[in-house]
């Protein structure tokens, strides 16, 4: 699920492996480790823990011009020294990284490999000892790869060393993402460009079920049945220094601020000279000809969906469902008879919107992803996509690309409903312009949502957030950000469900934080809170101007109604992300989670 990196060149490895690691160390993991194959043999160093325990125990003075790294985010077996990757097979022959999820390692493991002890507890290990097992009866190494790559069900990005062959790396992929960076007289693997952008911005697609043998001077993809495919690179759009932090202490920070610019940017992406908003006519015509959107995503994206089925209900009387990519299939609701499937995914990764996505496509419905990787799997997959310009997204908890999801729905609502035919009484990209600048105005009073995070949040161990309408969906996304980073146990309620059983949580001081943007509920609202301070809870009311009453903690300036969800999220990311901070928390990095989601 999290990181893959490799190396084949004329330069020492072990320093491009462990740069390319640390890129991904913000897809969260929790073992890492490398491999250096040179003359000697293969050298595997691993740790449990962050990149720089791995550093600790890297030997200096082994070096080799061609290696594997990983970082793991483990699924079967503890996070320990002994599971964490890469692993060999039996005499030590072969050596592989795996990101995924084998499903039917047990069955593998007693058809083929019953005489063999394993050493870890992964379901990873048993690809290793197939590769030996056949490489041995079939005495052809691509030939073994390409028999155990078929035989695995579930879902794998590999990359495997032949200490007998120092000249080739072998790779793999079905369902988790790796892509090959082409240099000159170098290339490289890497499950995202980013990691390799220090040795080229040049980067080679691997679908699903094909083997790849990379060498320094040359890249060969086959089919698992060996058939050779001619693919190009593409270049990277990406600049080194996206990636960087700067002069900020966390990529949160630095991602929230960015908001303003990133509002910007979508201003400027999707607008002709005349004014009005650019879409391609492709989304054009599968919006206007569908009968009913559905909204697949997930966590913080499923939240940004919740707010694009108003937009789009509102602007373009279209009906839309949400649903959680993970349940989807499971629970399949009875679909129209045009339907549109819209993926929202940051990362274009999501394993669990991967398996929704195969599945209609299979079906014959139209697709299209919503997302920030113009380049992932998502994006490649559905008919088609539409970019959300955030910039690289490092910190786990997702701000920025929220945002840009909801902005890129306004546009994506307001060019279907003038392609209807429907008069709108609002410019939407001068509105979007005006949350440009509130965003900007939030930004610049840190000190207020720190102060907030100090009154309310230092101490508790739960918070509840509500809100009515929109307001709602906000505070679903508002609790996601502060129980993700700050670990507290934080939920959002539509204000007047409460009252149906949650209520009996509330305690003396317990923190409430009420949302009150939507004129059309805001009695509603004032009313939910006067039921939970009556049993005692800390209220802490986040209005907006013209609806606001004497004791509201803070007030955020005006937007148009349809857009507050772009602006009033920004107090519950600063709250979060303070809340988090005076909890000696890893911001970026919260434990268990990791960035790219790319295991169901
Ligand atoms: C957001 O803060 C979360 N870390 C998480 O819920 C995330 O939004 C979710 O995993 C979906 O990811 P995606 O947008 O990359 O598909
Ligand atoms: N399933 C493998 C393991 O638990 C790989 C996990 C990963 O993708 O990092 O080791």
């Amino acid at each position: 699920m999290c990181g893959i990196v490799g190396y084949i060149g004329s330069k020492d490895a072990k320093e491009v492996l462990l740069r390319g690691l640390e890129k991904l160390e913000y897809r969260g993991y929790d073992s890492a480790g490398i491999a250096i194959v040179n003359k000697d043999g293969v050298h595997v160093f691993k740790e449990k823990g962050r990149i720089a325990a791995l550093r600790n125990v890297v030997d200096t003075a082994v070096s080799g011009t061609a290696g594997i790294g990983h970082t793991r985010w483990a699924t079967h077996g503890v996070p320990s020294r002994v599971n964490a990757h890469p692993h060999q097979s039996e005499t030590e022959r072969f050596t592989l990284v795996h990101n995924g999820v084998i499903e039917n390692y047990e069955k593998l493991k007693r058809e083929y490999l019953a005489d063999i002890e394993l050493t870890s507890d992964t379901d990873t290990e048993i690809i290793v000892q197939l590769v030996e097992r056949f490489a041995r009866e079939e005495k052809d190494v691509e030939a073994a790869i390409s028999k155990t790559l078929s035989l695995l069900k579930g879902s794998y990005a590999t990359a495997i060393l032949d200490k007998q062959d120092s000249s080739k790396v072998y790779v793999g992929k079905n369902k988790s993402p790796l892509l090959i960076g082409v240099g000159d007289g170098v290339n490289v693997i890497a499950s995202d460009a980013m990691a390799m952008l220090q040795v080229t911005n040049q980067f080679l697609e691997i679908m699903d079920e094909e083997l790849v043998i990379v060498t320094r001077d040359n890249v060969t993809v086959k089919t698992l049945e060996g058939t050779v495919v001619e693919r190009d690179p593409f270049t990277a759009e990406l600049d080194e220094s996206d990636i960087e932090k700067g002069t900020y202490p966390h990529f949160m920070l630095k991602e929230i601020d960015e908001q303003p610019f990133v509002m910007r940017n979508i201003i400027q992406k999707y607008q002709n000279e005349d004014g009005s908003v650019r879409l391609e006519e492709d989304i054009r015509q599968a919006m206007t000809s569908s009968d009913r959107i559905y909204i697949i995503a997930a966590g913080t994206s499923y939240h940004a969906g919740l707010v694009g089925k108003q937009l789009i209900e509102k602007l373009t009387n279209c009906p839309v469902e949400v649903h959680i990519a993970s349940e989807f299939l499971y629970n399949m609701p009875v679909l129209s008879k045009n339907p549109l499937f819209v993926f929202i995914s940051q990362s274009g990764e999501t394993a669990d919107l991967r398996g929704v996505l195969v599945e209609v496509k299979k079906l014959g419905y139209k697709t299209l992803t919503v997302t920030n990787v113009p380049g992932s799997t998502l994006s490649r997959e559905a008919d088609f996509t539409l970019h959300t310009y955030a910039g690289p997204e490092i910190a786990v908890a997702s701000t920025k690309a929220y945002t840009a999801q909801m902005a890129v729905f306004t546009l994506l609502a307001v060019d279907t409903a003038k392609a209807k035919g429907i008069e709108l009484d609002f410019d939407p990209l001068q509105e979007l312009g005006i949350v440009a600048s509130v965003m900007e105005t939030l930004c610049d009073q840190k000190e207020s949502f720190e102060q907030i995070a100090r009154d309310f949040l230092s101490v508790t161990r739960n918070c509840f957030f509500i809100g009515r309408a929109t307001d709602y969906y906000v505070c679903l996304e508002g609790s996601l950000k502060l129980k993700e980073i700050s670990y507290i146990q934080a939920e959002g309620f539509a204000g007047g469900e409460l009252k149906h059983g949650t209520i009996a949580l509330i305690e003396d001081g317990t923190p409430v934080v009420a949302l009150a943007t939507q004129d059309h509920v805001n009695l509603s609202i004032r009313g939910n809170v006067k039921e939970v301070v009556a049993r005692g809870a800390a209220p802490c009311i986040i209005s907006m101007e013209g609806m606001e009453e004497k004791d509201d903690t803070f007030v955020i300036p005006t937007v148009h109604k349809l857009l507050t969800p772009l602006v009033s999220v920004i107090p519950m990311q600063l709250i979060a992300y303070y809340a988090a901070l005076h909890r000696d928390c890893d911001v970026d990095k919260p434990r268990n989670l990791a960035k790219s989601v790319t295991v169901e």
